[in-house]
């Protein structure tokens, strides 16, 4: 690809945070189809026009090409599962979700954000991927938060409301930080191991809080996105964790290690909330609901972050 480093290109992608929808059609058979998609925009306000761009190797390119509209469904912060169902293989996507005929008569999903139903206004044809354009019929919102996407994984804004409620209660702040597979853990007293944690997120420089502890491991991170906010101790504390890079380190003999997802001493972990976060982690890598989806080249479809990063 010229001279643009594929990999880089794929970075810088991935850091323009999108929502996630899923868009939708009915094929010449009358069957629902849909695929969920990163790459809707707004166009035109006059026409209302909007866009979404299809991988040629689609399995559903031909179906999309030819359909008189499609629906977009802006998903809700609770429908990760859904997004995870219209990115895979499975035979019947809509079985999992309710859905009925919007006003241009294409699949519109309750529990969404917010919907459009558009008419095809025009195909463009483009590198690897097929703009579609629509022209809206109909469209409606619901008072719930949205689906985020970027750096291939999924942002739940509501955390962060949960996360700014935590103020003034007792907290304690950690990290689940991966490179290449392994996540750091650290020893406890007991010599059993948790996830990096302090009792608060700390500014560098100074002395308390988890990147503070995180630099006397020896280990430079990117604690990207939140991951959890849960209460512990009859509520009496707010843990709040985040995920991200491991850049650097840790350093040798200062009581962390890295450890494979196959390897994690699941139970000598510090409660049931912190193993089963930990699990909800490791299974959604493994399920590729981190992979990063950029249409590039090199196959215009998911990739795991371990690959693209
Ligand atoms: C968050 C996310 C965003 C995606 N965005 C797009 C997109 O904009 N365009 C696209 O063609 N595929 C996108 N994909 C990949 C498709 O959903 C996936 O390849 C799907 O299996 C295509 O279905 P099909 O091959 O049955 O048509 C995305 C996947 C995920 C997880």
């Amino acid at each position: 690809m010229d001279s643009i480093d594929v990999r880089e290109l794929r970075n810088v992608l991935g850091a323009f945070a999108t929502g996630v929808t899923v868009v939708t059609t009915i094929d010449g058979e009358g069957q629902p189809r849909g695929f969920t998609a990163n790459s809707f925009t707004s166009v035109s306000l006059d026409p209302p026009l909007v866009l979404v761009c299809l991988a040629k190797t689609a399995a559903t390119r031909p179906v999309f090409e030819a359909a008189a509209g499609y629906a977009v469904n802006i998903l809700a912060e609770d429908q990760r599962d859904v997004s995870r169902t219209f990115a895979s293989k499975v035979e019947d996507r809509f079985a999992t979700v309710d859905w009925r005929p919007g006003p241009a008569g294409n699949p519109v999903f309750a529990g969404t954000s917010a919907w459009l139903d558009c008419s095809m206004h025009q195909t463009v044809d483009a590198g690897d991927h097929v703009i579609l354009i629509g022209r809206v019929r109909g469209c409606g919102h619901a008072p719930v938060n949205p689906l985020g996407y970027c750096r291939g994984a999924y942002v739940t804004f509501g955390l962060e409301q949960k996360a700014m409620e935590a103020r003034g209660r007792q907290t304690l702040v950690g990290a689940i930080l991966e490179r290449d597979g392994e996540i750091l853990l650290v020893e406890t007293a007991n010599g059993g191991f948790a996830l990096p944690t302090a009792e608060t997120l700390g500014k560098p420089g100074r002395s308390d809080g988890l990147l503070h502890r995180l630099a006397g491991l020896g280990a430079a991170a990117d604690l990207s996105f939140l991951f959890a906010v849960f209460d512990e101790d009859n509520d009496r504390r707010v843990s709040i964790y985040y995920r991200g890079k491991l850049l650097d380190g840790p350093s040798m003999g200062q009581g962390a290690r890295l450890v494979a997802f196959d390897g994690i001493p699941w139970a000598t972990l510090p409660s049931d909330a912190v193993r089963s976060m930990l699990q909800r982690y490791v299974a959604e890598r493994r399920e590729d609901e981190f992979g990063v989806y950029v249409g590039d080249e090199v196959s215009g479809t998911v990739q795991p972050l371990s690959r693209a990063v």
